[in-house]
């Protein structure tokens, strides 16, 4: 079982960080107050698989998903795409900041790893 710790004070309000965990990509994206409020407002009648913000995240100032697009496993590009999210560049599928799914191939949203914050400053993802 690895674990992997990261330090969010490196990560700046905007930006998304993508490590590497159990081989594969990880993205921890350290949203803005605009992205938070968009993404809470989304009507679930509008998503392909209808997930609340509120249940994909522990602190809606950080989603971590697993950057392995839902449809044939390539790298999402983070803040590119029609929703200001993730965009797959492989056939095309556009994630939402939330990292729903909200146009093109992939059926599902990115996957969200177990994780726990110990501080404030620290997030642990396994
Ligand atoms: Fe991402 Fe096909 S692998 S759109």
């Amino acid at each position: 079982l690895s674990k992997i710790e990261i330090k969010l004070g490196d990560i700046p309000e905007g930006k998304n960080m993508t490590f590497k965990w159990r081989g594969k990509p990880l993205f921890v994206r350290h949203r803005t107050e605009k992205e938070i409020a968009t993404e809470a407002a989304v009507n679930m009648a509008e998503l392909r698989d209808p997930q609340h913000d509120k249940d994909r995240v522990v602190n809606p100032s950080w989603v971590i998903v697993l950057g392995v697009c839902t449809h044939l496993g390539c790298v999402p590009i983070a803040n590119a795409g029609d929703f200001g999210g993730y965009y797959c560049p492989c056939h095309g599928s556009h994630y939402d900041a939330s990292g729903r799914i909200r146009k093109g191939p992939a059926p599902l949203n990115l996957e969200v790893p177990y994780y726990e914050f110990p501080d404030e400053e620290t997030v642990v993802v396994g």
